[in-house]
């Protein structure tokens, strides 16, 4: 029977990699990826790296598929997402059946681990149930951007005791900030929502390209470190082309 791996590979430290997902690299026949252009090769050449790196004496093959059309208006952004998911679970679903053999092994490397803010898993359990192609699969749990941004601040993510809410730019900017919390991470945020909300009491631990040679972190009292953030954060992706940053939100005691 076909197998599919879903291996987290960390944040984009080379050394983020796990035994365990060693062990499954070296197992895997084909790797499948998603060709996302031009802006994200180097995302894709880390990719490349690791295989280079772990995987010892035996040949893989990568077959990259082209990223569907996803209409990115504002509007109707769940029914995108949706229909952006369904076609690429059947471009998965041809390369299963076409690209591999009745006992290889197929993997996706996902960045950080799976089960956060991707849609791999998603897609494959969809292509399972749908039971077109037989296939089983399994997860190899990776470390997060959250636990890289974590070690970089050298701080816990929760106070003791206390709950840690993860959410995205898009939901704090809209007003789902996850009041229950005095600890908030924010992923994907394309345009620096902390500074849509109430920021007296709060403090930020902010990381870009977190784990890499170009990590950039600040820390503070958000009130007045936002602007230098917000600065920091234009240079560097206009240096590099693309960002990936993520931050923690805290509540000041008292
Ligand atoms: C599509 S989500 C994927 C998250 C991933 N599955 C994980 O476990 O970290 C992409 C978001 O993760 C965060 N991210 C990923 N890698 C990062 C890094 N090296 N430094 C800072 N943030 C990162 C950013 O918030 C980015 O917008």
């Amino acid at each position: 029977m076909r197998k599919i791996l879903i291996i987290g590979i960390g944040a984009g430290n080379r050394d983020h990699i796990t035994m365990q997902a060693v062990k499954a690299l070296n197992s895997v026949d084909v790797f499948f990826a998603i060709d996302k252009g031009r802006e994200k090769q180097e995302l894709a050449r880390l990719r490349e790296e690791i295989c280079e790196t772990y995987i010892a004496g035996r040949s893989y093959r990568t077959v990259a598929a082209p990223d569907p059309e996803r209409d990115r208006s504002p509007f109707a952004y769940e029914a995108a997402v949706k229909d952006w998911h369904e076609k690429r679970a059947a471009i998965f679903e041809t390369m299963f059946a076409t690209e591999l053999g009745e006992d290889q092994c197929g993997a996706f490397l996902v960045w950080g681990d799976p089960s956060l803010y991707d849609s791999t898993l998603r897609i494959v359990a969809d292509i399972h149930a749908r039971g077109v192609v037989a296939f089983t699969y399994e997860v190899i749990p990776g470390v997060t951007s959250v636990q890289a941004l974590a070690a970089a601040h050298k701080i816990p993510l929760n106070r003791i005791g206390g709950p840690v809410h993860v959410t995205t730019g898009r939901n704090l900017r809209e007003g789902r900030t996850g009041r229950e919390s005095d600890n908030v991470v924010v992923m994907l945020d394309g345009d620096c929502a902390f500074n849509s909300i109430d920021q007296d009491g709060l403090d930020i631990y902010w990381g870009a390209y977190v784990g890499t040679k170009d990590e950039i972190l600040i820390s503070g009292d958000l009130g007045e470190v936002a602007a230098d953030i917000v600065r920091i954060r234009a240079e560097a992706r206009a240096r590099k082309g693309w960002i990936m940053d993520t931050y923690l939100l805290r509540r000041r005691d008292g």
